[in-house]
């Protein structure tokens, strides 16, 4: 057994869910882009939660004590995910669209009729309805970047055709939920940061696949969700402390005005929390598994507990880069087949797994059925990436079937896959 193999099967072992079949029927879990399975560890803290620390906070005895250490750490946990310089710039929320929503409204203060904000053609709608709903209550002018229909990527100066004097507000994704491409935010960001906008990027699904870092990329805020990455139904927004302070937050009046909480109004999920800083926990504890010499290398000068988070994704990266190496691979040997998004072998590290694809005569819909009845779990349609469907013209035909590989995945499972697929075709 290879080393990678031999990684994979210690990996696997801590996912309960991975090693669960029906009628002899392993199941294969390839909706990873919607939401992921849990290691143990997520089971761990949650259940501790509830068990030892399940009180308001705020009190004197010592259930609220505890969650309150808790609730704490948690924020911390992901101040390490982030790599962020603190705690407060850690803000939990139910998902990343109820974040957005929040957001925008609490950021619509800032902007004047005649402004404008761009919103991309390859994001997720949770990244766009709620600016353009700010559009319309503020008289915001909206300007779309658009990307190549044919390399899956925004052209150098996608950015720059739609800048103006006037942009407040930069919104886009870090890698896109349908064709997987990871774009170059970092230099987006710079140049949005130069037209003095903001910059708000939806890092849901970069953050399952790659080290987020928050100090390195130069956005005001990113936003993420935990269930994403391994962990419970959370959302995770990381905003730039001055922004957050200086910015008006909606809650009630008996509530503090202190950093993180004011922007986490009403009683939030301890729980969910605690769940997310199991799943923190699971990638630093792993990275001591599988991440070489190189990977710890390459985050040298990070806290040690960012250092062993973020060669841990690195580590997991390069695994990823294989099986989705062997996915395009087996898919491309399918006759009337499109991949939507990269293929080319030595251009892996510009996509995240998620592999988006049509076939000439066969419905997205039924297709899914068809993995389905052989307990192979994949998504059809738009997936809410109703933009980037659009403008690849596939909305009035089913969207895409989208096949979306987690770090837990294996190359058997790959295999199986395409095994069901040419089965399909017969
Ligand atoms: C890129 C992207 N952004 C945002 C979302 C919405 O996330 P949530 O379910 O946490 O609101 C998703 C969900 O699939 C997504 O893929």
């Amino acid at each position: 057994m290879s080393q990678a193999e031999f990684s994979i099967a210690a990996i696997r072992a801590e996912f309960p869910a991975l090693s669960l079949s029906d009628g002899g029927k392993p199941r294969v879990y390839f909706d990873n882009p919607a939401g992921t399975q849990v290691p143990v560890q997520v089971l761990r803290r949650t259940e501790e939660a509830f068990i030892h620390k399940n009180a308001n906070l705020g009190g004197y005895f010592r259930t609220t004590i505890d969650a309150g250490d808790m609730v704490e750490a948690a924020h911390q946990s992901v101040a390490d995910f982030y790599n962020a310089g603190s705690a407060n710039e850690i803000i939990f929320g139910q998902n990343m669209t109820q974040i957005t929503f929040m957001f925008s409204r609490a950021l619509a203060r800032r902007f004047e009729k005649g402004d404008e904000i761009v919103l991309s053609r390859m994001d997720h709608d949770a990244n766009v309805s709620p600016w353009l709903y700010l559009a319309e209550e503020r008289g915001l002018v909206v300007r779309w970047m658009d990307f190549d229909t044919e390399t899956y990527e925004f052209p150098e100066d996608a950015l720059t055709k739609v800048l103006s004097p006037r942009t407040r507000l930069l919104a886009m994704g870090m890698a896109s939920n349908c064709t997987g491409t990871i774009h170059d935010v970092k230099r987006f960001a710079a140049e949005a940061k130069r037209a003095g906008a903001l910059v708000y990027l939806d890092g849901v699904q970069f953050a399952p696949h790659c080290p987020v870092d928050v100090q390195e990329i130069g956005a005001d805020f990113v936003v993420s969700s935990a269930y994403k990455w391994f962990g419970p139904h959370q959302g995770i927004l990381w905003g730039r402390e001055e922004l957050l302070a200086e910015t008006v937050a909606y809650k009630v009046r008996p509530a503090g005005n202190e950093l993180p909480y004011k922007f986490e109004p009403g009683t939030m999920s301890h729980e969910g929390m605690a769940g997310t800083m199991g799943a923190v926990e699971y990638l630093a504890e792993i990275g001591g598994k599988v991440a070489s010499p190189r990977h710890m290398a390459a985050h040298a000068g990070k806290r040690p507990a960012v250092q062993a988070i973020h060669a841990a994704m690195d580590a997991l990266t390069d695994y990823e880069h294989t099986i989705t190496a062997r996915l395009i691979a087996g898919l491309q040997q399918v006759k009337g087949l499109t991949i939507r998004g990269i293929t080319s072998d030595n251009a892996m590290h510009r996509r995240v797994p998620t592999v988006s694809f049509t076939l000439e005569g066969h419905h997205p819909e039924a297709l899914a059925k068809g993995f389905a009845a052989e307990n192979i779990y994949v998504w059809s349609g738009h997936n809410y990436a109703i933009e980037p469907v659009g403008r690849m013209g596939l909305m009035d035909k089913g969207g895409v079937l989208r096949v979306g590989l987690a770090h837990y995945n294996t190359a058997g499972e790959v295999d199986q896959f395409l095994a069901a697929l040419h089965g399909q075709l017969k």
